[in-house]
């Protein structure tokens, strides 16, 4: 369907008549609108994101506005700032200019499709601009697709997705970066005039150290729960850039797209080049609000399931690392079997033959049991599963291999290295990436998933691993013209991977996991349920990270799991009750060996599991509130998840520094209906008396207006003492 000038109205779009020459495009969610200008032969120039508008406001947008911006800039005419897409054309013109040719509209099931179509003024280089806006959440998802007929091939050294401008005033940005063990640490700063650039060149994995997503708080320094606030995030699964450029001009210019570097492309004549989306979401209810509509968004169209709630499963990593063999898997099996869990999952250390994977330094790429640990094979484990009533999963690295391993012996030409060179290894001295634009590659990292599902059917998760970064530039399939193409083709041959194992498998659970959270990104989720937060498993350091993720990712992919103290990454003592309290705020889970539990803390467990059962569809499919941010070093931190329909919530509210006599802010709920009275109850009890308000009655308007005390303390046994304290509290609408 395509549409010009006159009023035309659609559920996601309006054309509206102008001025002369104004074409305007008016691209709506529920509660937002992105106007652009489009005329025909024109350039296509970007007018508002914010709000949606009414007719009358949309009428006269263009006088309302100063903004001069082209909504998708190209490199080469009147260009001073940054480009989102610079070519060489065929014949060497380094330049290029758009016109607007016509503007089409696709109705999809629950979201409407925009596409304005813009051709090179003189060559026949075309750049389609596409706008996917939800109906049902306030999201609106951008793209290009660029291709040509020129004679000879087009290169391209920029090709950005997008492009925003933002008006400028007291713009802060909110982003997360980290490292391995720390990841998604959040930094808040307002926009000074320079650039500020976010990037990934890892090649294999993304979100260890910078994300690709951002927040800009229009209002002055983040809130929560107040003030206009535009997200962004990046929808791509290899290296990326996202560039903030504070010039002369009135606007914050933002970029967002593949990382170009290394990656210049030779686009062939006809071929098309899609870039990623980026995800866009307006907001004037703060940063929660914002964090509300990507959850919903990635809950109900990008994550692999993301409406079902998970199992609450014990993975074996931390419990007993590669020292993998049957009676053990058994006895985990049945331990968190009975406390209640569903799943249990095989970690590391169960594989190889000739190899038999016993550290990190051989065998990946060899995918057979290691019948001397497993001499019943994974039958056996499967059928102990079921004898323990839960379902069983296991962990693999498919897109790796050691040199130490039958793969390389067989196979030395599929791994990423430069011809010439020796290649840099990694983990274990011996890790080495494959090289996935390669379709033989392809078919085998498959066949790696395929393999395990056709001889195991009964296999209901994987956690789906990748613990080293491309650290050698070569692709022995690419032809020499192409090297520059590697990291791009490598995702390209990822995606199709993950795309073929879902239309096999489409209900099978498979984890995102890269040295802890090296993969959470959208890029990856439609094929993935959920990811490994972060390979630390301390429960404060936790706070910080999960806090930082929860910008962007929903609690119901966020991977959380109590483990031992002390921490094995940070040594830290942290006691159970907190560490249930705060694994329980994410997708929860175990990562320990409960051979050496107390049956006290078993029985905590047991009866945190039964708890969680409870909340969990809150938790997981809720809405979340963030009250009181641990950055803001308070002492304490606190958030809060309500049900759609307001009628239950769960509070978390975790101490973070231990000084006596210190004086904590008492926190204010959010999310609850005004006119609705809640019961409190405290869940994960360790105190010998109940809380004052256990079992009372609160107006949501008290609980927002006023709150709870929460002691400092836990009342426990002088013994039992500690520094630690945490509370969890389920909040039940009394009718
Ligand atoms: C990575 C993961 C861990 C674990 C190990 C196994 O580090 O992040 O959770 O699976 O690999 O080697």
């Amino acid at each position: 369907m395509s549409a010009k000038s006159k009023l035309y109205l659609l559920a996601g779009l309006s054309f509206l008549a102008g001025n002369a020459m104004a074409q305007h495009i008016c691209i709506s969610t529920p509660n937002t609108s992105l106007v652009l200008n489009a005329p025909n032969g024109g350039e296509l120039k970007y007018l508002y994101y914010g709000s949606k508008l009414s007719e009358t406001d949309l009428q006269h947008i263009n006088d309302a506005s100063n903004c001069n911006h082209t909504a998708y800039p190209v490199y080469g005419m009147n260009c001073p700032g940054e480009a989102a897409l610079s070519v060489k054309h065929a014949d060497g013109n380094m330049s290029t200019q758009m016109e607007v040719v016509s503007v089409s509209t696709n109705q999809e099931k629950q979201s409407t499709l925009t596409t304005i179509h813009l051709k090179d003024k003189v060559y026949p280089f075309y750049v389609d601009v596409h706008y996917k806006a939800y109906q049902d959440v306030d999201m609106i998802e951008t793209w290009t697709e660029i291709s040509h007929t020129e004679k000879k091939p087009v290169y391209m050294s920029q090709f950005s997705s997008a492009y925003l401008p933002i008006r400028r005033g007291n713009v802060w940005l909110s982003h997360l970066s980290g490292s391995w063990a720390n990841e998604g640490q959040l930094t808040q700063e307002p926009l000074q005039p320079g650039m500020t650039v976010i990037k990934n060149k890892d090649g294999v994995r993304n979100s260890h150290t910078s994300h690709a997503e951002v927040m800009f708080s229009l209002d002055g320094k983040p809130q929560e729960n107040t003030g206009r606030v535009i997200g962004a995030a990046l929808c791509y699964t290899g290296n990326y850039k996202l560039k903030i450029d504070t010039d002369d001009s009135d606007y914050h210019q933002f970029y967002a797209g593949i990382n170009e570097e290394n990656s210049s492309y030779m686009l062939s004549k006809k071929e098309v080049f899609r870039t990623p989306a980026v995800a866009l979401t307006y907001s004037d209810k703060g940063l929660s609000g914002a964090s509300r509509n990507f959850h919903k968004w990635g809950r109900t169209y990008k994550l692999a399931h993301g409406n079902v709630v998970r199992d609450i499963l014990l993975n074996s990593w931390e419990g007993v690392y590669f020292d993998i063999n049957q009676k053990g898997m058994d006895q985990m099996m049945s331990d968190i079997a009975s406390m209640g869990g569903e799943l249990f999952v095989m970690d590391d250390g169960w594989f190889g033959d000739k190899y038999p994977r016993k550290n990190d330094s051989s065998s990946l790429g060899d995918w057979v049991t290691d019948k001397n640990k497993l001499p019943e094979g994974i039958e056996g484990l499967i059928r102990d599963a079921k004898k323990h009533g839960i379902k069983f999963g296991i962990w693999i690295e498919p897109e790796m291999a050691n040199t130490i391993s039958e793969l390389y012996e067989k196979h030395p030409e599929w791994i990423l290295k430069a011809p010439q060179r020796d290649p840099v290894l990694g983990r274990g001295g011996t890790q080495v990436v494959l090289d996935l634009a390669n379709p033989e590659v392809q078919d085998f990292v498959f066949k790696v998933v395929d393999d395990l599902m056709t001889q195991y059917p009964d296999i209901a998760y994987i956690k789906w691993d990748a613990n080293m970064a491309i650290m050698n530039h070569g692709s022995n399939y690419l032809a020499a013209d192409k090297q520059s193409h590697m990291y791009i083709e490598y995702h390209k041959g990822f995606e199709s991977v993950c795309q073929r194992i879902r239309a096999k498998y489409p209900d099978l659970v498979i984890q995102a996991c890269a040295s802890g959270g090296g993969r959470a990104n959208y890029g990856y989720l439609p094929y993935f349920d959920e990811f490994w937060v972060s390979d630390n498993t301390d429960a404060l350091q936790r706070i910080y990270m999960q806090w930082g993720t929860s910008y962007f990712f929903p609690a119901i992919a966020m991977a959380s799991h109590i483990s031992a103290a002390p921490n094995h990454q940070t040594f830290r003592t942290v006691p159970l009750k907190y560490r249930i309290d705060v694994a329980m705020s994410g997708r929860l889970g175990m990562e320990i060996q409960p051979k050496n539990m107390t049956d006290e803390e078993k029985e905590l467990c047991r009866k945190a599991i039964a708890d969680y059962k409870k909340i969990r569809p809150v938790v997981q499919l809720g809405d979340i509130y963030r009250l009181v941010s641990p950055y803001d070093h308070l002492g304490v931190a606190s958030l809060m998840y309500t049900s759609p329909e307001k009628d239950k919530a769960a509070f978390y509210w975790w101490k973070t520094e231990h000084f006596v006599n210190q004086h904590l802010p008492r926190v204010t709920m959010a999310g609850l209906h005004p006119d609705k009275t809640y019961r409190i109850t405290e869940l994960n009890r360790i105190d010998n008396q109940p809380l004052p308000f256990e079992g009372k009655v609160y107006s949501g308007a008290f609980l927002m207006e006023n709150g709870l005390e929460i002691p400092y303390t836990h009342k426990v046994d002088y013994h039992k003492l500690n520094d630690y304290a945490s509370r969890v509290l389920y909040l039940e609408e009394v009718k």
